[in-house]
């Protein structure tokens, strides 16, 4: 056991240093005295001394409590699956087959090489370039109008089901990409718009591609339009996200515009120019604008343009009056949104969306680039809007994360799997739905029973299926529940709570990419930034688990049978935890605890659930004291 700093930063550092010195698999126990307690009571030496014995006391009995994982072994198909065509889609599958990996790229269009928006002249050239080295590359295998539909297996052995408008394909590969890309949305049906003036950003590249119409005698082409308004930002998602291509597409239409039609005005409304990551490369595209005679104006989110019949309205914040734009076609540009199938996807390769719909990565902050199945990589517009120089430069990233998955010989499996005792089990099928990873199916026994069967290099180890088991068939070693009971038994056990100071012993079981690592932040805010209104009670113990999923109901009851006065627990917020569902499966069976525990004699306010972001220490800290607060009442 060591006693150092978070887990979350040396576990996997000191696991290898045992493994190396032939320690069998588990057999090493970091406890955080630093994050946990020593930033925490810097200024009270004599409390981190108590409160590190008490932690010590807890790891010493989860690591001898504990049963020992088994390392799996796997096999690597030597093979990638890349989804989607974008400019990094197709410079990831040529970066990949250059490197002697076969590739299937499947695209969903009738011909590859999808942007959101038309490129400029030298990333169209770059675009068409990567089309036709990928078309006739001799390890790409191209699949067009095709759309993946079920995909088994587990990292490094997939089996992927590809199906086109004639055919079926089955593919085995060891890793796949996910690299489609964004689209603008629509503007549907909003009915407040006079559809024969307002259009989006999308139609109206496709109305230049046109050109002007030509009138109705055939006479020469003439410019038809006058009055040009463009307004960006015009539909803001909920929480603004910026949808980081629209500006700089809309001074280029604008350009555009300015030489289809010479003698129009060209009006952008905007209210914060993006230029993207490489801005100083597109300071130039805007001075040009402004040549060509493009006018600009500002306007503020509390002010938005109001589009008249004739003109559009606009707030200019630097006089203080409101201008009166007048408008033969109104340009809007809407957000960017995942394309269709985006959330069909999410769910075949267990990968979870934001709010919006696009894939995100749940350990952004310690392992960017990293999914929930280490074989599944997502980049581009699936992940959110980019500019060719981030597309490239993701696809580069991934691509050499991938060769490296793939130049494995076999996997080996660190994570704690599932492991099912057949003599208990009764077959009643509740674990299967409930594994986000669909590692667990049911086999059959004899002529009544069956029998749940883990694919080992699947399960990802998050504990759904341990709770959910009525018979306790199902264990986790690592995270078994005689290694929980145990540390909760220590933590109530120690006697170095601050009886002095009458504080509430209070139990937390934390997820360790929300909660947990939140209490990290805490400490090491509390330590240099000398925040010390972000600390919280001394008789505070936290119990790491890998996600909500494993929070078991009767661990919960145990610790109040030993004397917890609460206990709080922390979760991903919805949406966000990395196993899929977990978090909705944890607070359904809190409601469900809530409603039992007065049977039990006990306050079911003593229990409480949070979810809450890993990178909000304050939240955790705001919100444990809360509850330490409604319990002293
Ligand atoms: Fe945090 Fe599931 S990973 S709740």
């Amino acid at each position: 056991m060591i006693a150092g700093c978070t887990p979350r930063l040396v576990e996997k550092l000191f696991r290898e240093a045992g493994r190396a010195a032939g320690l069998p698999e588990g057999c090493v126990e970091v406890v955080n005295i630093r994050e946990h307690c020593a930033y925490l009571h810097v200024d009270d030496p004599q409390l981190a001394t108590q409160t590190a014995a008490a932690l010590i006391e807890m790891g010493v009995a989860r690591l001898s409590s504990t049963s020992l994982p088994r390392a799996h072994r796997g096999r690597v198909v030597q093979g990638a699956l890349v989804i989607g065509s974008s400019v990094s889609g197709l410079t990831a599958a040529l970066a990949l087959a250059n490197n002697g990996v076969s590739v299937t790229l499947v695209e969903q269009a009738a011909r590859l090489g999808h942007a959101p928006f038309d490129p400029a002249d030298q990333a169209r050239a770059m675009l068409d370039e990567r089309i036709e080295t990928a078309s006739h590359h001799p390890r790409i295998r191209t699949l067009l109008n095709a759309h993946v539909t079920e995909v088994a297996g587990r990292p490094g052995d997939y089996e992927v089901r590809v199906d086109d408008d004639d055919q079926s394909t089955t593919l085995g590969v060891g890793a796949i990409v996910v690299a489609s890309d964004e689209r603008p949305a629509s503007l549907g049906t909003r009915r407040w718009f006079d559809r024969r003036y307002v259009i989006t950003q999308a139609e109206f590249e496709a109305e230049l591609e046109a050109g002007p119409t030509p009138r109705a005698d055939e006479a020469p082409l003439q410019p038809q339009l006058h009055d040009i308004v463009m307004i960006l930002c015009a539909e803001e998602p909920d929480g603004g996200r910026c949808s980081r291509l629209c500006c700089l597409a809309g001074i280029r239409q604008a350009m555009r515009a300015r030489q289809i039609y010479p003698n129009a005005n060209v009006t952008i409304l905007f209210r914060d120019l993006y230029l993207g990551g490489s801005g100083d490369l597109h300071i130039d595209e805007l001075e040009q604008a402004r040549k060509l005679g493009v006018m600009f104006f500002r306007y503020r989110k509390d002010h938005p343009p109001t589009i008249g019949d004739k003109a559009v309205e606009v707030f200019d914040p630097l006089t203080g009056e409101s201008l009166q734009v007048p408008f033969d076609r109104v340009v809007l540009s809407m957000p960017l949104e995942p394309p269709d199938h985006t959330r069909t996807l999410a769910a075949l390769l267990h990968v979870p969306q934001d709010k919006y719909g696009f894939m995100i990565e749940p350990r952004v902050r310690l392992r960017p680039g990293r999914y929930a199945d280490d074989g599944v990589y997502v980049l581009g517009g699936a992940h959110q809007p980019v500019d060719d120089v981030e597309a490239l430069f993701q696809a580069y990233v991934t691509s050499s994360r991938v060769m490296r998955f793939l130049s494995q010989d076999a996997i080996r499996v660190e994570t704690s799997i599932a492991e099912v005792n057949a003599a208990v089990c009764t077959g009643c099928g509740n674990c299967a739905p409930v594994c986000p990873t669909s590692a667990i199916t049911l086999q059959k026994r004899d002529s009544v029973l069956s029998l749940a069967a883990v694919e080992a290099l699947r399960c990802v180890g998050c504990g759904d299926c341990v709770v959910a088991c009525p018979t306790k068939a199902i264990e986790l070693p690592g995270w078994d529940d005689a290694a929980i009971l145990a540390q909760i038994s220590a933590a109530l056990r120690a006697g170095d709570f601050d009886r002095s100071s009458h504080a509430p012993r209070i139990v937390v079981l934390a997820c360790e990419w929300s909660a947990y690592a939140a209490a990290d932040m805490v400490g090491a805010r509390y330590r240099h930034n000398g925040d010390r209104r972000a600390g919280y009670s001394p008789g505070v113990r936290i119990i790491r688990m890998p996600c909500s999923a494993r929070f078991d109901p009767n661990h919960i009851l145990w610790a109040f049978l030993n004397g917890a006065d609460g206990v709080f627990l922390g979760a991903c917020p919805p949406g966000e935890c990395h196993y899929g569902d977990g978090n909705l499966d944890a607070r359904q069976r809190v409601e469900a605890l809530k409603n039992q525990l007065a049977n039990h004699g006990i306050d079911s306010n003593r229990l409480h659930l949070e979810c809450l972001p890993g990178d909000d220490g304050e939240k955790f800290a705001r919100a444990v004291t809360s509850f330490v607060e409604t319990l002293r009442w």
